[in-house]
């Protein structure tokens, strides 16, 4: 939720299925985030944590399995305490999801355990094609029917393959489940320095008056990665960057930016504002994607110091791919603030540096002062968020260098957002426990997801289309120089750094 408060809620038991228990996923978020809750006390003493997956595992071998992965990403050493009562919750399902079988073994094994709170969540931690299948078998089990416990589901992203799908998946997803049920996922509104964009925002009265296309020149989102597809090649080329990331974690975070205040932080009234965005969005024409979108993939390079392979060299990538593995989009906002600025939103895996910011550049002071002495063309202001791994906010401002000379220099305003003794909570915490509370409001209300999916669509279809080879760049770069053919003025490029530029 927004600025959790815990005093709210009361604790309740439930039980979390986590349907994908063996996978990536599971090893790297869910099960050291509901670790981490329990050592927090989050957790009620009946929730119980059901990992399903096809392997052949019981128990014993599934606490032995998590054991390692929790050892792997506790934020202190494993507390052998807090693993032996995280242990005791965890039980075993094997099943495979694509055979008929699985379903009424599930329905019998869930109703026969006493030990299972009858609140259940129903976690998909599995490929998007298969999101349909598990929640119309769940439905026709009757395990999704609510009475005195209630039944939700947590569906990943992305949630969709483009418009069409997201229409034909939601479409075969209410006819198990209320909109109430459903949690899609975002994990990006978990992270807390993104929650911070409302703050920073709407609790800081000195930045509203400057927020809108009077003082705003143009807004970049980027989120880059060191990192290539690593073992996800197989789900990864059907998706590509824009899918990924832009279409669902950077639209979101233009939603936060560009969003009216909303009446109150409850989830609706949130949600109603971020629709108002997305729907503002200006629909760029197929003919026109050139000039707002890019993509490239890449090839071999240096990262740090070591030489890694090219994307299609990956694990599981067809040599013939054509999937981004960079993207960049503009975005215009067609309403009164915004008008006229465009947002560009750049994403990339194996690029020179690893982080998610938000930068905001403002325009020109409207006169040059200083032409007869030795300050060039003023510099302009920018305040940049930091999302990670550098949480904080930035005030870049023209001061006068110390000397008998008029010559200036860019300083930046710093506000770190955590304290080096305040650990870093990951934002899958946060998440599992909203659903257990039953707070939507960090998770994507359907229309959200619709509009995102029309904002990007034509994108994606030129893309199919399109026969020109997809530009390369070397792993370790920042990207095809081609990219910057997006910006309106010459003066704007991307900005790579949150350090002050001279
Ligand atoms: C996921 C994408 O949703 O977000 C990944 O599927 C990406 O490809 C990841 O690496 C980035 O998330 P984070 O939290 O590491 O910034």
């Amino acid at each position: 939720m927004w600025l959790r408060d815990n005093m709210m809620f009361d604790q309740v038991g439930c039980t979390y299925v986590i349907f994908g228990a063996t996978g990536n996923l599971s090893r790297e978020k869910l099960m050291p985030a509901l670790y981490h809750l329990d050592a927090a006390g989050e957790l009620d003493a009946e929730t119980r944590i059901v990992a399903s997956g096809r392997r052949d595992w019981d128990d014993a071998r599934c606490i032995q399995e998590v054991r390692s992965w929790v050892e792997a990403k506790a934020r202190d050493a494993l507390d052998e305490a807090v693993f032996n009562r995280f242990a005791a919750r965890l039980r075993y399902f094997r099943g495979d999801l694509g055979e008929a079988s699985t379903w009424p073994a599930l329905k019998a094994w869930l109703n026969s355990r006493s030990d299972l709170p009858g609140n259940m969540a129903f976690y998909m931690a599995i490929r998007p094609a298969e999101f349909g299948l598990v929640v119309e078998n769940l439905g026709r089990q009757g395990l999704l029917q609510e009475g005195e416990y209630w039944r939700r589901v947590v569906i990943e992203k992305p949630f969709g393959y483009d418009l069409q799908s997201a229409q034909a998946l939601q479409q075969n997803l209410s006819q198990h489940l209320h909109e109430e049920q459903i949690y899609r996922i975002d994990h990006y509104l978990g992270k807390s320095t993104v929650q911070n964009v409302l703050v920073f925002r709407f609790a800081n009265t000195l930045l509203e008056p400057l927020w809108n296309r009077n003082y705003i020149d143009h807004v970049q989102i980027t989120h880059s990665e060191t990192a290539g597809v690593g073992s996800r090649g197989a789900y990864y080329d059907g998706s590509g960057a824009m899918r990924d990331m832009i279409q669902s974690h950077l639209l979101q975070l233009l939603t936060l930016v560009a969003m009216e205040p909303p009446v109150s932080m409850q989830a609706e009234e949130l949600r109603d504002e971020k629709v108002k965005v997305l729907k503002s969005l200006r629909i760029i024409d197929e003919e026109q994607v050139p000039e707002y979108a890019f993509r490239a993939q890449y090839s071999s390079g240096l990262v740090g110091d070591s030489l890694v392979k090219s994307y299609l060299e990956e694990d599981g990538i067809p040599p013939d791919s054509r999937t981004e593995t960079y993207a960049a989009m503009k975005l215009h906002v067609d309403n009164w603030r915004w008008r006229g600025v465009p947002f560009y939103l750049r994403t990339g895996k194996r690029l020179a540096e690893k982080q998610s910011m938000i930068s905001i550049c403002f325009r020109h002071p409207p006169q040059q002062f200083f032409r007869d002495t030795d300050v060039g063309p003023m510099k302009q202001n920018w305040i940049m968020l930091g999302i990670q791994p550098c949480e904080c906010m930035r005030m870049e401002m023209t001061v006068k260098e110390p000397g008998l000379e008029i010559r200036t220099r860019q300083r930046s305003l710093d506000a770190q957002l955590r304290s080096v003794h305040e650990a870093p909570i990951d934002a899958y915490e946060e998440l599992l426990l909203d659903v257990v509370d039953g707070d939507r409001s960090l998770f994507l209300r359907y229309d959200e997801v619709e509009w995102a999916w029309r904002a990007v669509d034509p994108v994606i279809r030129h893309w199919e289309k399109d026969q020109d080879p997809v530009p390369l760049y070397a792993a370790g770069s920042w990207g095809p120089a081609e990219s910057r053919r997006l910006f309106e003025k010459p003066q704007q490029q991307w900005r790579h750094s949150m350090d002050p530029e001279e």
